[in-house]
């Protein structure tokens, strides 16, 4: 048996004693009685490129317009289910894993939920993905780039990364891979918020995810 497996049999890890249990009242029941589907609008990019910022304005533009949604905040969530993390790769693959299937059981319950996190690598935002079911995830690439990001340094955090007083940060010391084929891809350079926030809405009206009067 492998040191892995040891392990596993040793804490009691093994899912072999657990029952998945269907419940009556399913994604689609919830939906209905909302008026929308339940989805994930996963926004990706740089530390300060807007991902909360255009997160936080689709959410108030659905909000006012009577659909149930929710904002999941990678600095936010950094203050509590994700406060043993840091920034290491591990911790990183973590806390996408975790947002992950948090994100999963908000679409489930037929909420439109935005999950706005650096998710710096590619086969991360893939395997989230794959937990939330691709028909209910669209991938937001919310570009701007390393340059624009360092010099609107909402946070000062690229100033204190380029001194070397933080590590790992991305887009200095650890790495950022953009998405190949997201299916928004918002240039925030070109696109103002408020452009930005009409094509998010195009595409979930588009997709049935809302009927905009
Ligand atoms: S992720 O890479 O694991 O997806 P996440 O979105 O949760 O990152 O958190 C990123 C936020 O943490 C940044 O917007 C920034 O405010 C803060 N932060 C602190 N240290 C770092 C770092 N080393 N790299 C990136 N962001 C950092």
């Amino acid at each position: 048996m492998s040191r892995k497996e040891q392990k596993k049999r040793r804490d009691n890890l093994d899912n072999n004693y657990l029952i998945w249990h269907s419940h009556k009242v399913k994604k689609e029941n919830r939906e209905s009685i909302k008026r929308q589907k339940g989805c994930a609008l996963w926004f990706t990019g740089l530390s300060g490129s807007g991902k909360s910022t255009i997160a936080n304005e689709v959410e108030y533009s659905l909000n006012r317009r009577g659909f149930h949604t929710y904002l999941l905040d990678g600095d936010n969530l950094r203050h509590g289910l994700n406060k043993d993390l840091g920034f290491s790769f591990e911790d990183r693959v973590e806390n996408i894993r975790r947002v992950a299937e948090v994100a999963k059981l908000f679409v489930d319950a037929g909420i439109i939920v935005s999950v706005a996190f650096i998710s710096p690598f590619l086969k991360e935002r893939e395997k989230a993905k794959g937990i939330i079911g691709e028909e209910n995830f669209v991938e937001i690439f919310v570009d701007t780039p390393l340059e624009e990001c360092m010099k609107r340094d909402p946070k000062g955090l690229y100033k204190k990364a380029l001194s070397g007083e933080i590590s790992e940060f991305t887009g200095i010391d650890s790495p950022y891979e953009p998405p190949e084929n997201p299916d928004i891809h918002i240039n925030t350079v070109k696109t103002d918020i408020n452009k930005s926030v009409s094509i998010i809405l195009n595409l979930l009206s588009d997709r049935g995810i809302v009927l905009l009067l």
